[in-house]
């Protein structure tokens, strides 16, 4: 087989078979493939795109391109996966709630790449909570609190991390055949039996409209149904940031606040339909309603609050930060965003605001840069509500005081006041069964 032929077959607009799938899987992962013609395959597919045959296989082979976890010892698991997005801090509240209801959580959470955080990060902004640990540990922790959730450190998927990064660098992200088999394919490898997929919607999401996440979603779906995989797809709005923070160290806080009871509109409502359907997958309920119900209680009672710290010590985490969120370091300028005139916030583009949480530290513009835990925003404004001249809109939390200067000024920008009543936007878009 000939990598040059099976490039011109994609670019040609042919189908690709399994064979030759496999064999660009296998040899890449291998390193016998370079990167600037992985780059030119990854770019025809991603001009010409995959039948849902060739995206089914090209996942089962980047699926089985490392280990693939047998979980079978530790009992019925049932993953969680976000398509990504700004302030999207739910794996830390909802991964708890679950667990303390009885689900068996052993997740994989990746590190934040492009404008959007991952939940890697967010963990690791939890003085000494380990992220990197082996496989018999990460079991032995589930069978022993129910819930771990660590970095995406173990060799699964190998195949997805050398594309992920190629596609990042080359732009080729946003795309319903590659970004399918490369959830798809870590979910396989992870060894759960059961998924439920937020795939975000918006201009903080790699789908922008609805029309595109329910063809992702459908996607996705019919992988999980030839892998023998139950996938359910809720669509999530992702047009503005989710919740009040965005940034490592105020998203943590914010979660622990969230499962103190003191939760944002937005992300309850993710949580709660998220959460409803994890339930439902894992035998606990089929009444949607009610499980919701039963979510809000677990949070109310302090039970799902108590979880979270036990997950996080049990990982070798600093719980006297969690029991005083005062103990995370603080940015050393905060400033406010001043609104200039009254109104109604009209618009927050999500992309945007997750850009100048980068370039305040908070995330990575290369995949070898350090992040700055302490930096971030705070939204106190969202689309919808309303506005009088000089309150404040949100605030900076910069380390670099030119860095900070910019960002209000560019967040200034992004607040979009008009003078008629907006409305919000519903959180919850479409459930996909
Ligand atoms: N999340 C992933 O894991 N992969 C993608 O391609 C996009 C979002």
């Amino acid at each position: 087989m000939d990598i040059l032929e099976i490039i011109a077959k994609k670019r040609d607009k042919h189908e690709l078979s399994k064979k030759e799938i496999e064999y660009f899987v296998r040899e890449y992962t291998a390193g016998n493939i370079t990167d600037y013609q992985a780059a030119a395959l990854v770019m025809a597919i991603y001009i010409n795109g995959m039948t849902i045959e060739e995206t089914t296989n090209l996942t089962l082979a980047m699926a089985y391109s490392g280990d693939v976890l047998d979980l079978s010892s530790v009992g019925n698991v049932v993953d969680k996966h976000s398509t990504g997005g700004i302030g999207d801090k739910i794996t830390l509240i909802l991964m708890p709630i679950v667990a303390e209801l009885g689900v068996k959580v052993a997740k994989m959470s990746g590190r934040g790449l492009g404008f959007t955080g991952g939940t890697k990060d967010k963990l690791e902004a939890i003085p000494g909570y380990r992220t990197e640990i082996g496989i018999e540990e990460f079991k032995e922790n589930v069978k022993k609190v129910g819930i771990s959730l660590i970095g995406q450190t173990l060799n699964l998927a190998p195949a997805d991390k050398k594309l992920y990064a190629l596609r990042d660098s080359i732009n080729c992200t946003a795309n319903i055949p590659l970004i399918s088999s490369s959830i798809m394919s870590k979910k396989i490898a992870a060894g759960a039996n059961k998924i439920v997929l937020d795939v975000t919607c918006g201009s903080g999401a790699f789908m922008k409209n609805i029309k595109e996440a329910e063809e992702l979603s459908k996607t996705m779906i019919n992988i999980g149904k030839l892998a023998n995989k139950e996938t359910v797809c809720i669509i999530t709005n992702m047009d503005q940031p989710l919740g009040k923070m965005v940034g490592n160290n105020l998203e943590v806080i914010e979660a622990i606040e969230a499962l103190k009871g003191n939760i944002q509109e937005d992300v309850k409502n993710v949580v709660l339909e998220l959460g409803a359907y994890i339930l439902k997958l894992d035998g606990k309920g089929n009444n949607i309603e009610e499980n919701k119900k039963i979510i809000e209680e677990i949070i109310k009672n302090g039970k799902a609050y108590n979880k979270f710290e036990e997950l996080v010590k049990n990982q070798g985490g600093d719980i006297s930060y969690i029991q005083d969120i005062n103990k995370f370091e603080k940015a050393k300028y905060i400033v406010p965003v001043i609104a200039k005139k009254c109104g109604y916030i009209e618009k927050l583009n999500a992309e945007e605001v997750g850009k100048i949480a980068v370039n305040l530290g908070a995330g990575r513009i290369r995949k070898e840069d350090n992040i700055e835990y302490s930096v971030g925003i705070e939204l106190l404004k969202k689309v919808g509500d309303s506005v009088v001249q000089g309150e404040t809109l949100a605030y900076i939390h910069a380390n670099d005081e030119e860095k900070g200067t910019k960002a209000v000024e560019e967040l200034f920008e992004l607040y979009k006041i008009s003078e008629k009543r907006a409305n919000k936007i519903p959180d919850i878009l479409k459930i996909i069964i």
